[in-house]
């Protein structure tokens, strides 16, 4: 087994999974081997290996059921389904939240009923599109097999492949510059810059890696497209590819996502045999293959700096920018590393023109955003809105508003890392600048609803300890400023006055804000900052009785 995996690029992630699924487990034996054979000191290995949640030194292991504690599951019920199931471990975020209470058995993801009976229950599709708006992303989506070669090229698919390969890279990267994609992983950076700034780096290989890690509480949207749009993903990489002299690829998938993983991998054999992926493709002096690494269960493994040290074999922390990984990104080499909505984006907007994607946005915004909406709405799901879309028309016309009897007290913006909106604040549009005018941003779209029978200090206190485990510790200002104020949100610690709360919860948060590393340190101040803005009386009434605090 290890030397079969020393032949391959990346090799640490994908021997690991090896020999974990084999054994259920990662042995001493199996950790000395593969220190041997690629070869990694045994000390550097064990402290990668112990920073994911997946790898597991014991058994049970992986034959262990994992359930979702995530914030809507929490919820839902998740304790009892954890205290039920022998053996059962806890798991962050697993990106069910529109299906709760996933659990994850082996390489099954299960549904946990109230009574913890589980049921294999498949990805859900999109909900049909509520509206007149024309879909992008999910314009096909919901077509009959659509997730096999077949039924892509049925409905269109490759088309824009076709025909950026009767162009040069040059007119692709104007085509998307023109078009005002922006990232759709979190930072919205435009993509035909990055692209460009790839093509013209002196490095070579250059490489294309797409991001699936969709860790962030509350984002299911990914998994909806890699799931039923598998071929969208792979078109946008090859596109990917073509623009910026790329000859490899990666897909980081999250483990959390095992039935997907078969899903890729079925589209990659396709796309190999139709001359899609490998040598000459077009007939074109244009070769690029791709493969896949599963990531191992760390939130922070999403940030790209990390998720290139784990490809890399590495330990997984953040890395210090500039470079950034358009000219120093995997091994060093020129890497553009993108979002699955990102990435899937391209083909459709090569097969339709620019001024299409652009004119899809609303008012001054250009093309559309995938929406996770979970939570206390009557229709949970994945949307495809039209940038600039009032998000009361998404949360009472789309998804059928509250549920009876009640109201909405707040939403969560950018998963858990753009906080809360409540108030008048829950009358902005789904674009930026707008959700930026209220202190928060939109993110990678995932939107979580709670209505007013939620006691929002209790949400926050799970969401800052969600940030606090996750938070690799590389810089003290996240390290330590999670724990206090993951201890000031549950009373554990800290001041019981609301002056003396207040004033020292913000130092900390705006410390934090300032002086973190990575954007997981400068996001999470955002949960206490929005519960400080609309829910000060809730504070005050769990300060009042400390014996209450979550
Ligand atoms: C803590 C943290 C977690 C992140 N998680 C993800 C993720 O799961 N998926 C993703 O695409 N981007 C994630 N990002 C953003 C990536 O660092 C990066 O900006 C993105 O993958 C670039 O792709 P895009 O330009 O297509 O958005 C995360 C960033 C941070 C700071
Ligand atoms: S901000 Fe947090 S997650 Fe990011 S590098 Fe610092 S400790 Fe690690």
């Amino acid at each position: 087994m290890i030397a079969h995996w020393q032949e391959k690029p990346a090799p640490l992630l994908g021997l690991l999974h090896a020999l974990h699924d084999r054994d259920g487990y990662l042995s001493d034996e199996s950790l000395r081997a593969v220190s041997e054979g690629l070869p990694i000191p045994l000390a550097d290995l064990y402290a990668t290996v112990t920073f994911y949640h997946h790898f597991a030194r014991t058994p049970p292991g992986q034959r262990a059921p994992r359930v979702c504690t995530g914030p809507i599951c929490s919820q839902r019920g998740a304790r009892d389904v954890l205290q039920a199931l022998d053996d059962a471990q806890e798991m962050p975020c697993a990106g069910r939240c529109d299906h709760p209470i996933p659990v994850l058995v082996g390489q099954q993801v299960f549904t946990a009923a109230p009574d913890a009976t589980l049921s294999p229950i498949p990805s859900p599709l999109p909900p049909i599109n509520p509206s007149a708006y024309e879909e992008c992303l999910f314009a096909h989506i919901r077509d009959a097999g659509r997730h096999t070669m077949a039924g892509y090229r049925a409905s269109g698919g490759y088309r824009g492949l076709e025909k950026a390969l009767q162009k040069a890279p040059g007119d692709l990267l104007v085509l998307l510059e023109e078009s005002r994609l922006a990232g759709r992983g979190g930072a919205g950076f435009p993509t035909g810059q990055k692209w460009r700034a790839v093509s013209e780096a002196t490095g070579s290989p250059k490489f294309v890696v797409c991001n699936a890690d969709e860790g962030e509480p509350g984002c299911f949207k990914d998994r909806a497209l890699l799931d039923h749009d598998p071929h969208a993903l792979i078109e946008g990489m090859i596109l990917a590819a073509y623009a910026t002299g790329a000859t490899s690829g990666f897909i980081y998938l999250r483990y959390e996502y095992p039935e997907t993983l078969d899903r890729l991998e079925t589209a990659l054999e396709e796309a190999r045999s139709d001359g899609l992926l490998g040598r000459q493709i077009g007939g074109k002096d244009f070769h690029f293959d791709l493969c896949i690494r599963r990531g191992a269960g760390a939130y922070i493994c999403g940030e790209e700096g990390s998720l290139l040290n784990s490809l890399e074999g590495k330990h997984p922390y953040p890395r210090n920018r500039p470079p950034f990984p358009v000219t120093h990104g995997f091994n060093d080499c020129p890497t553009a590393v993108n979002n699955v909505e990102t990435l899937a984006a391209v083909g459709p907007i090569v097969a339709n023109g620019a001024e299409w994607y652009r004119n899809l946005g609303l008012g001054e915004n250009a093309g559309t955003k995938l929406i996770s909406l979970s939570g206390d709405v009557r229709r949970p799901g994945n949307y495809e809105v039209p940038l600039g879309l009032p998000l009361q028309t998404l949360l009472n016309d789309w998804a059928g508003g509250p549920l009876p009897g009640r109201q909405i007290q707040a939403v969560t913006m950018a998963g858990l890392s753009g906080g809360f909106l409540a108030e008048k604040d829950l009358e902005v549009t789904l674009d930026d600048p707008s959700i930026r005018a209220c202190g928060s941003f939109l993110g990678a779209g995932g939107i979580m609803v709670f209505d007013d029978r939620r006691d929002m200090v209790d949400v926050a206190a799970q969401a800052m300890h969600f940030f606090a485990d996750e938070s690799c510790g590389k810089c003290f200002p996240c390290r330590i400023g999670t724990q206090r104020l993951s201890e000031r949100l549950s009373g554990t610690d800290g001041p019981s006055a609301w002056t003396d709360w207040q004033s020292e919860v913000e130092d900390i948060g705006s410390a934090m804000a300032s002086t973190s590393a990575c954007g997981l340190g400068m996001a999470a101040p955002h949960i206490t900052q929005s519960l400080l803005k609309y829910f000060p009386s809730q504070i005050q009434r769990h300060l009042a009785n400390q014996q209450d605090l979550p």
